[in-house]
Protein backbone atom coordinates (compact mmCIF):
# COMPACT_ATOMS: atom_id res chain seq x y z
CA UNK A 1 0.00 0.00 0.00
CA UNK A 2 1.59 3.64 -0.64
CA UNK A 3 2.15 5.21 2.25
CA UNK A 4 0.43 8.85 2.42
CA UNK A 5 3.01 11.40 2.14
CA UNK A 6 2.20 12.55 5.86
CA UNK A 7 3.54 8.90 7.06
CA UNK A 8 6.55 9.33 4.62
CA UNK A 9 7.19 12.79 6.73
CA UNK A 10 6.74 10.89 10.13
CA UNK A 11 9.06 8.32 9.16
CA UNK A 12 11.74 11.02 8.41
CA UNK A 13 10.75 13.05 11.55
CA UNK A 14 9.35 12.00 14.26
CA UNK A 15 12.10 11.08 17.06
CA UNK A 16 14.36 10.38 14.68
CA UNK A 17 18.32 10.40 14.77
CA UNK A 18 19.30 11.32 11.69
CA UNK A 19 23.20 10.99 10.19
CA UNK A 20 24.29 14.23 8.71
CA UNK A 21 25.86 14.84 5.16
CA UNK A 22 29.53 15.07 5.69
CA UNK A 23 31.43 15.48 2.56
CA UNK A 24 34.14 12.75 2.26
CA UNK A 25 32.93 11.06 4.78
CA UNK A 26 29.41 9.60 4.44
CA UNK A 27 29.51 7.44 1.71
CA UNK A 28 27.62 4.50 1.68
CA UNK A 29 30.14 2.16 3.65
CA UNK A 30 30.02 4.75 6.30
CA UNK A 31 26.11 5.09 6.31
CA UNK A 32 25.90 1.30 6.28
CA UNK A 33 28.23 1.18 9.46
CA UNK A 34 26.50 3.89 10.96
CA UNK A 35 22.78 2.25 10.44
CA UNK A 36 24.43 -0.87 11.93
CA UNK A 37 24.58 1.44 15.37
CA UNK A 38 20.84 2.63 14.93
CA UNK A 39 20.73 5.45 12.83
CA UNK A 40 17.36 6.24 11.43
CA UNK A 41 17.96 8.78 8.90
CA UNK A 42 20.94 8.45 6.28
CA UNK A 43 21.87 11.21 3.48
CA UNK A 44 24.52 11.32 0.64
CA UNK A 45 27.06 13.15 0.70
CA UNK A 46 26.07 16.73 -1.27
CA UNK A 47 25.73 16.05 -5.04
CA UNK A 48 26.08 18.51 -7.91
CA UNK A 49 23.27 19.38 -10.09
CA UNK A 50 25.09 20.90 -12.19
CA UNK A 51 27.15 17.65 -12.63
CA UNK A 52 23.87 15.41 -12.54
CA UNK A 53 22.43 17.63 -15.39
CA UNK A 54 25.10 16.67 -17.41
CA UNK A 55 26.05 13.44 -16.53
CA UNK A 56 24.20 10.71 -13.79
CA UNK A 57 26.63 8.10 -14.86
CA UNK A 58 29.74 10.01 -13.25
CA UNK A 59 27.17 10.94 -9.79
CA UNK A 60 26.26 7.30 -9.49
CA UNK A 61 28.80 6.54 -6.62
CA UNK A 62 27.42 9.45 -5.06
CA UNK A 63 23.26 8.83 -5.13
CA UNK A 64 23.74 5.17 -4.61
CA UNK A 65 22.68 3.23 -1.90
CA UNK A 66 22.16 0.23 -0.14
CA UNK A 67 18.62 -0.91 0.15
CA UNK A 68 18.80 -1.79 4.18
CA UNK A 69 20.05 2.15 4.89
CA UNK A 70 16.49 3.71 4.17
CA UNK A 71 14.83 5.72 4.87
CA UNK A 72 17.72 7.60 2.71
CA UNK A 73 17.75 10.75 1.15
CA UNK A 74 19.90 11.94 -2.37
CA UNK A 75 21.02 16.05 -1.27
CA UNK A 76 21.46 17.97 -4.64
CA UNK A 77 22.90 21.48 -4.42
CA UNK A 78 23.13 24.05 -6.88
CA UNK A 79 22.41 27.93 -7.65
CA UNK A 80 19.52 27.21 -10.63
CA UNK A 81 16.24 26.30 -9.85
CA UNK A 82 15.28 24.69 -13.65
CA UNK A 83 19.04 23.00 -12.87
CA UNK A 84 17.86 21.63 -9.57
CA UNK A 85 14.51 20.32 -11.05
CA UNK A 86 16.25 18.17 -14.24
CA UNK A 87 18.79 16.81 -11.32
CA UNK A 88 16.10 16.11 -8.82
CA UNK A 89 14.05 14.80 -11.66
CA UNK A 90 17.47 12.63 -13.05
CA UNK A 91 18.08 11.01 -9.90
CA UNK A 92 14.55 9.82 -8.87
CA UNK A 93 13.93 8.57 -12.70
CA UNK A 94 17.05 6.75 -12.54
CA UNK A 95 16.35 5.05 -9.50
CA UNK A 96 12.29 4.32 -10.61
CA UNK A 97 13.76 2.57 -14.07
CA UNK A 98 15.84 0.75 -11.65
CA UNK A 99 12.45 -1.56 -10.52
CA UNK A 100 12.73 -5.38 -10.77
CA UNK A 101 17.02 -4.91 -11.72
CA UNK A 102 18.82 -7.45 -9.82
CA UNK A 103 21.69 -5.08 -8.32
CA UNK A 104 25.22 -6.44 -6.82
CA UNK A 105 25.22 -6.86 -3.58
CA UNK A 106 22.48 -4.61 -1.49
CA UNK A 107 22.45 -2.22 -3.80
CA UNK A 108 18.89 -0.42 -3.87
CA UNK A 109 16.71 -1.03 -7.13
CA UNK A 110 14.32 1.70 -6.34
CA UNK A 111 13.22 5.09 -4.86
CA UNK A 112 14.79 6.82 -2.05
CA UNK A 113 12.97 7.84 0.73
CA UNK A 114 13.38 12.26 0.15
CA UNK A 115 15.20 14.64 -1.60
CA UNK A 116 17.70 17.03 0.29
CA UNK A 117 18.72 20.75 -0.64
CA UNK A 118 22.00 22.10 0.76
CA UNK A 119 21.90 25.55 2.07
CA UNK A 120 24.31 25.30 4.61
CA UNK A 121 27.60 24.56 2.42
CA UNK A 122 29.95 27.11 3.35
CA UNK A 123 32.58 26.26 0.85
CA UNK A 124 34.06 28.62 -1.37
CA UNK A 125 34.10 27.08 -4.49
CA UNK A 126 30.28 26.27 -3.61
CA UNK A 127 29.16 29.96 -2.18
CA UNK A 128 30.43 31.95 -5.20
CA UNK A 129 28.14 30.81 -7.50
CA UNK A 130 25.52 31.24 -4.96
CA UNK A 131 24.74 27.74 -3.74
CA UNK A 132 24.88 26.41 -0.53
CA UNK A 133 24.91 28.87 2.24
CA UNK A 134 24.70 31.70 -0.37
CA UNK A 135 21.24 30.80 -0.56
CA UNK A 136 20.73 32.23 2.99
CA UNK A 137 21.63 35.99 1.15
CA UNK A 138 19.33 35.05 -1.49
CA UNK A 139 16.38 33.36 0.10
CA UNK A 140 13.55 34.51 -2.98
CA UNK A 141 16.11 32.24 -5.47
CA UNK A 142 15.95 29.73 -2.44
CA UNK A 143 12.20 29.61 -2.59
CA UNK A 144 12.34 29.00 -6.36
CA UNK A 145 14.71 26.41 -5.92
CA UNK A 146 12.47 24.73 -3.23
CA UNK A 147 9.39 24.95 -5.52
CA UNK A 148 11.35 23.88 -8.50
CA UNK A 149 12.33 20.52 -7.00
CA UNK A 150 9.21 20.42 -5.24
CA UNK A 151 7.37 19.74 -8.06
CA UNK A 152 9.45 16.84 -9.12
CA UNK A 153 9.49 15.11 -5.48
CA UNK A 154 5.21 15.39 -5.40
CA UNK A 155 5.61 13.54 -8.76
CA UNK A 156 7.20 10.93 -7.34
CA UNK A 157 5.07 11.34 -3.94
CA UNK A 158 8.31 11.93 -1.74
CA UNK A 159 8.82 14.57 0.53
CA UNK A 160 11.17 17.20 0.17
CA UNK A 161 13.56 18.19 3.23
CA UNK A 162 16.22 21.43 3.23
CA UNK A 163 19.44 22.16 5.10
CA UNK A 164 20.19 25.68 6.13
CA UNK A 165 22.11 27.94 8.34
CA UNK A 166 21.52 30.83 11.03
CA UNK A 167 22.20 32.92 8.09
CA UNK A 168 25.29 34.95 6.27
CA UNK A 169 27.04 36.27 9.13
CA UNK A 170 26.56 37.65 12.65
CA UNK A 171 24.87 41.43 11.38
CA UNK A 172 22.26 38.99 8.80
CA UNK A 173 20.85 36.26 10.62
CA UNK A 174 17.74 35.27 9.46
CA UNK A 175 17.13 31.67 9.79
CA UNK A 176 13.72 31.85 11.20
CA UNK A 177 11.90 34.41 8.18
CA UNK A 178 14.14 31.97 5.38
CA UNK A 179 12.37 28.97 6.90
CA UNK A 180 8.88 30.49 6.84
CA UNK A 181 9.72 31.00 3.26
CA UNK A 182 11.14 27.95 2.24
CA UNK A 183 7.89 26.17 4.22
CA UNK A 184 5.58 28.17 2.04
CA UNK A 185 7.47 27.10 -1.32
CA UNK A 186 7.62 23.24 -0.44
CA UNK A 187 10.15 22.35 2.28
CA UNK A 188 8.35 18.88 3.97
CA UNK A 189 10.68 19.10 6.97
CA UNK A 190 13.68 21.59 7.43
CA UNK A 191 17.01 20.80 9.23
CA UNK A 192 18.91 23.82 10.85
CA UNK A 193 22.40 24.05 11.68
CA UNK A 194 22.51 27.31 13.54
CA UNK A 195 25.84 28.68 13.04
CA UNK A 196 26.73 31.08 10.49
CA UNK A 197 28.39 30.80 7.17
CA UNK A 198 30.90 33.10 8.51
CA UNK A 199 31.53 31.20 11.27
CA UNK A 200 32.18 27.90 9.44
CA UNK A 201 32.41 25.22 11.61
CA UNK A 202 33.89 27.65 14.36
CA UNK A 203 32.30 28.73 17.75
CA UNK A 204 29.28 27.25 19.43
CA UNK A 205 26.13 26.42 17.51
CA UNK A 206 23.45 28.67 18.59
CA UNK A 207 20.12 25.67 19.78
CA UNK A 208 18.29 28.91 20.50
CA UNK A 209 17.33 29.58 16.92
CA UNK A 210 16.48 26.38 16.37
CA UNK A 211 13.65 27.06 19.22
CA UNK A 212 12.76 30.08 16.99
CA UNK A 213 12.59 28.51 13.90
CA UNK A 214 10.58 25.84 15.52
CA UNK A 215 8.34 28.35 17.36
CA UNK A 216 7.10 29.66 13.96
CA UNK A 217 7.23 26.82 11.08
CA UNK A 218 4.69 24.13 11.24
CA UNK A 219 6.50 21.00 9.42
CA UNK A 220 8.97 19.23 11.50
CA UNK A 221 12.53 20.40 12.54
CA UNK A 222 15.86 18.72 12.47
CA UNK A 223 17.89 20.21 15.00
CA UNK A 224 22.28 19.47 14.35
CA UNK A 225 24.87 21.11 15.75
CA UNK A 226 27.41 20.30 18.34
CA UNK A 227 25.61 17.11 19.39
CA UNK A 228 28.38 15.07 20.72
CA UNK A 229 26.78 12.66 23.60
CA UNK A 230 23.59 11.34 24.40
CA UNK A 231 23.50 14.22 26.95
CA UNK A 232 23.24 16.91 23.95
CA UNK A 233 20.88 15.29 22.13
CA UNK A 234 18.43 15.38 25.23
CA UNK A 235 19.42 18.56 25.65
CA UNK A 236 18.71 20.11 22.66
CA UNK A 237 15.46 18.31 22.51
CA UNK A 238 14.21 20.18 25.50
CA UNK A 239 15.98 23.20 25.15
CA UNK A 240 14.58 23.36 20.89
CA UNK A 241 11.49 21.71 20.67
CA UNK A 242 13.05 20.10 17.72
CA UNK A 243 11.23 17.26 15.86
CA UNK A 244 14.48 15.42 15.55
CA UNK A 245 18.13 15.02 15.88
CA UNK A 246 21.38 15.11 13.53
CA UNK A 247 24.41 13.76 14.31
CA UNK A 248 27.72 15.05 12.33
CA UNK A 249 31.23 15.49 13.68
CA UNK A 250 30.06 13.78 16.66
CA UNK A 251 29.53 10.67 14.76
CA UNK A 252 33.32 10.61 13.08
CA UNK A 253 34.83 6.97 14.38
CA UNK A 254 31.39 6.95 16.58
CA UNK A 255 29.35 5.54 15.15
CA UNK A 256 28.07 3.69 18.87
CA UNK A 257 26.73 7.38 19.11
CA UNK A 258 23.57 6.52 17.49
CA UNK A 259 22.33 3.38 19.98
CA UNK A 260 23.87 5.44 22.77
CA UNK A 261 21.40 8.25 22.37
CA UNK A 262 18.47 5.70 21.15
CA UNK A 263 19.32 4.50 24.29
CA UNK A 264 19.06 7.73 26.26
CA UNK A 265 15.59 8.48 24.36
CA UNK A 266 14.20 5.50 25.45
CA UNK A 267 15.23 6.00 29.62
CA UNK A 268 17.35 3.23 28.70
CA UNK A 269 20.98 2.84 30.66
CA UNK A 270 23.78 4.07 28.26
CA UNK A 271 26.68 1.81 29.10
CA UNK A 272 29.80 2.72 26.45
CA UNK A 273 31.18 0.61 24.37
CA UNK A 274 34.65 -0.74 25.12
CA UNK A 275 37.33 -0.60 22.96
CA UNK A 276 37.90 -4.42 22.18
CA UNK A 277 34.27 -4.64 21.36
CA UNK A 278 34.75 -1.50 18.71
CA UNK A 279 36.91 -3.86 16.44
CA UNK A 280 34.29 -6.08 14.24
CA UNK A 281 32.65 -2.58 13.04
CA UNK A 282 36.17 -1.21 12.71
CA UNK A 283 36.91 -4.18 10.40
CA UNK A 284 33.78 -4.20 9.03
CA UNK A 285 34.00 -0.68 7.39
CA UNK A 286 37.49 -1.29 6.78
CA UNK A 287 36.42 -4.72 4.17
CA UNK A 288 33.46 -2.87 2.98
CA UNK A 289 35.96 -0.23 1.73
CA UNK A 290 38.37 -2.48 0.46
CA UNK A 291 36.14 -4.48 -1.25
CA UNK A 292 35.10 -1.61 -3.05
CA UNK A 293 36.54 -0.81 -6.19
CA UNK A 294 36.40 3.20 -5.51
CA UNK A 295 39.99 4.90 -6.49
CA UNK A 296 39.71 6.77 -3.63
CA UNK A 297 39.28 4.44 -1.02
CA UNK A 298 42.71 4.53 0.77
CA UNK A 299 42.28 8.12 1.55
CA UNK A 300 38.62 7.10 2.67
CA UNK A 301 39.71 4.75 5.16
CA UNK A 302 42.62 6.51 6.42
CA UNK A 303 40.34 9.46 7.37
CA UNK A 304 37.93 7.30 8.91
CA UNK A 305 41.02 4.90 11.13
CA UNK A 306 42.36 8.41 12.55
CA UNK A 307 38.80 8.98 14.10
CA UNK A 308 38.15 5.34 15.32
CA UNK A 309 41.92 5.34 16.83
CA UNK A 310 41.95 8.91 18.40
CA UNK A 311 42.49 8.35 22.06
CA UNK A 312 43.59 4.95 22.28
CA UNK A 313 47.12 4.51 23.89
CA UNK A 314 49.79 3.82 21.44
CA UNK A 315 47.63 4.56 18.61
CA UNK A 316 49.93 7.73 17.24
CA UNK A 317 52.23 5.21 16.64
CA UNK A 318 49.27 2.69 15.26
CA UNK A 319 48.45 5.84 12.88
CA UNK A 320 52.00 6.35 11.04
CA UNK A 321 52.19 2.29 10.18
CA UNK A 322 48.20 2.79 8.73
CA UNK A 323 49.24 5.98 6.68
CA UNK A 324 52.04 4.43 5.52
CA UNK A 325 50.84 1.59 4.39
CA UNK A 326 48.60 -0.26 1.12
CA UNK A 327 48.63 -3.30 2.52
CA UNK A 328 45.84 -4.80 3.76
CA UNK A 329 46.70 -7.30 6.12
CA UNK A 330 49.30 -4.88 8.03
CA UNK A 331 46.32 -2.60 8.20
CA UNK A 332 43.97 -4.94 9.73
CA UNK A 333 46.71 -6.84 11.83
CA UNK A 334 47.58 -3.01 13.10
CA UNK A 335 43.85 -2.22 14.22
CA UNK A 336 43.79 -5.68 16.13
CA UNK A 337 46.95 -5.21 18.13
CA UNK A 338 45.86 -2.07 19.14
CA UNK A 339 42.17 -2.49 20.02
CA UNK A 340 43.32 -6.07 21.31
CA UNK A 341 45.63 -4.15 23.63
CA UNK A 342 43.12 -2.12 25.30
CA UNK A 343 41.13 -5.29 26.79
CA UNK A 344 44.11 -6.74 28.52
C1 LIG B 1 33.80 17.45 6.66
C2 LIG B 1 32.41 17.98 6.60
C3 LIG B 1 31.65 17.78 5.46
C4 LIG B 1 30.33 18.26 5.38
N1 LIG B 1 29.58 18.01 4.26
C5 LIG B 1 28.29 18.42 4.20
C6 LIG B 1 27.47 18.09 3.08
O1 LIG B 1 27.88 17.43 2.12
N2 LIG B 1 26.19 18.55 3.10
C7 LIG B 1 25.67 19.28 4.15
O2 LIG B 1 24.51 19.66 4.13
N3 LIG B 1 26.43 19.58 5.22
C8 LIG B 1 27.71 19.15 5.27
N4 LIG B 1 28.45 19.41 6.40
C9 LIG B 1 27.80 20.03 7.58
C10 LIG B 1 27.24 18.95 8.52
O3 LIG B 1 26.23 18.22 7.90
C11 LIG B 1 26.67 19.56 9.82
O4 LIG B 1 25.66 20.46 9.49
C12 LIG B 1 27.74 20.29 10.64
O5 LIG B 1 28.93 19.55 10.71
C13 LIG B 1 27.23 20.59 12.06
O6 LIG B 1 26.87 19.41 12.72
P1 LIG B 1 27.84 18.66 13.79
O7 LIG B 1 28.22 19.67 14.83
O8 LIG B 1 27.01 17.54 14.33
O9 LIG B 1 29.05 18.21 13.01
C14 LIG B 1 29.77 18.98 6.47
C15 LIG B 1 30.56 19.20 7.63
C16 LIG B 1 31.85 18.70 7.70
C17 LIG B 1 32.65 18.94 8.96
Amino acid sequence: MNKSIEEKIKNLSDNKIWLAPLAGFTDRYYRQIAKECDADVLVSEMVSADGLKHSINKMKPYIEFYEHERPYGVQLFGDDPDTMQVAAEKVLNYFEKLKDTVREGSLANAMPEFIDINMGCPVKKVVKRTAGSALMREPKLAASITHAVKEVCQKYDIPLTVKIRAGWDLESINCVEFAKMQEEAGADVIAVHPRTRSQLFTGKSNWDLIRQVKEVVKVPIIGNGDINTPEDALQMLKETNCDSVMIGRGALGNPWIFQYIRKALNKEQVSKVKPIDKLPIVIKHLDLIYSSDDPKKLYQIRSHLAHYTKGLINSAKAREIIFQSLDYELIKETLENLFNEHSK
